[in-house]
C-alpha cells in the first residue's frame, strides 16, 4: 500500500477531454498502487491571475493573499508528494487556465523555492496536430521544463499525444498505458 499523495490539476475546459482522459488513466495507475488522489478541474474554479503584489515575497513571508480558489489548491500541494498537470495545447502552448495556475505557484515557491522542490512532477499534453513540433506542444514542454528546473522539482514524466474530438485519445492504448504507468511510478 502506497502512502503517497498526488494532486492532479486539469487544465482543459472539457471535463471529459483528451488530456483529462489521460489524467484519469494516470490517476488509476496511482490508485491501483494505493495512492491518495486530490483532483482539481480548474475551469470550474475561480482562479485569478497573479497581480504581482509581491506579498508572498515580503518579510515576514505570507502565502499568496489573493482570496480565491487557489487557496484550496495550495494546502493540497503542500501535503502532496507529486503534482500532475494536464493541459490541451491552445495556440501552440498550454491552455490559459493552466497558465493562470502556473503563475500563481509563485506564491507557494518564492522567495526560497523550498515548498515545491521535493515534489515529483507529471505533465500531460494533448493536441490536434500530428506531433509535438507542429502542434506547438514543444513550447509547453520547454516552458514546464524551465519552470520546474527553476523550482528545483523533478519532472518524472511528460506524456503527450494527438487527438481532437472529446475522448478520442482513449483509442491510443499505448499512450493510455504510458499514463497509467506514470501514475504507478509517481505513487511508488
Ligand atoms: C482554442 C483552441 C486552440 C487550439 N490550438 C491548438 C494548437 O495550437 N495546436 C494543436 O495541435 N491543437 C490545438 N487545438 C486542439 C486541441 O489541442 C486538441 O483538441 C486537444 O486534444 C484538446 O484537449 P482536451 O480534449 O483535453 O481539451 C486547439 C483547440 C482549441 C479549442
Amino acid at each position: 500500500m502506497s502512502s503517497k499523495k498526488l494532486v492532479i490539476i486539469k487544465g482543459s475546459p472539457r471535463k471529459s477531454g483528451n488530456s483529462c482522459v489521460l489524467a484519469d488513466s494516470l490517476a488509476k495507475g496511482a490508485k491501483d498502487n494505493g495512492a491518495e488522489i486530490e483532483e482539481f478541474f480548474i475551469q470550474k474554479m475561480n482562479i485569478n491571475p497573479c497581480n504581482a503584489c509581491n506579498a508572498c515575497i515580503k518579510k515576514p513571508k505570507k502565502e499568496c493573499i489573493i482570496d480565491d480558489d487557489m487557496q484550496q489548491i495550495y494546502p493540497a500541494i503542500r501535503t502532496a508528494n507529486s503534482v500532475v498537470i494536464s493541459s490541451p495545447i491552445y495556440w501552440f502552448n498550454m491552455s490559459a487556465q493552466t497558465k493562470l495556475f502556473i503563475d500563481r505557484l509563485y506564491g507557494l515557491v518564492e522567495p526560497n523555492k523550498q515548498l515545491m522542490k521535493d515534489k515529483r512532477i507529471g505533465i500531460i499534453l494533448t493536441y490536434g496536430d500530428v506531433d509535438q513540433v507542429s502542434s506547438g506542444a514543444i513550447n509547453a514542454i520547454n516552458s514546464f521544463k524551465d519552470t520546474f528546473k527553476y523550482i528545483g522539482a523533478e519532472i518524472a514524466g511528460i506524456i503527450h499525444g494527438s487527438a481532437s474530438a472529446i475522448g478520442e485519445i482513449e483509442k491510443n492504448t499505448d499512450l493510455m498505458t504510458k499514463a497509467y504507468n506514470l501514475g504507478k511510478e509517481l505513487s511508488s
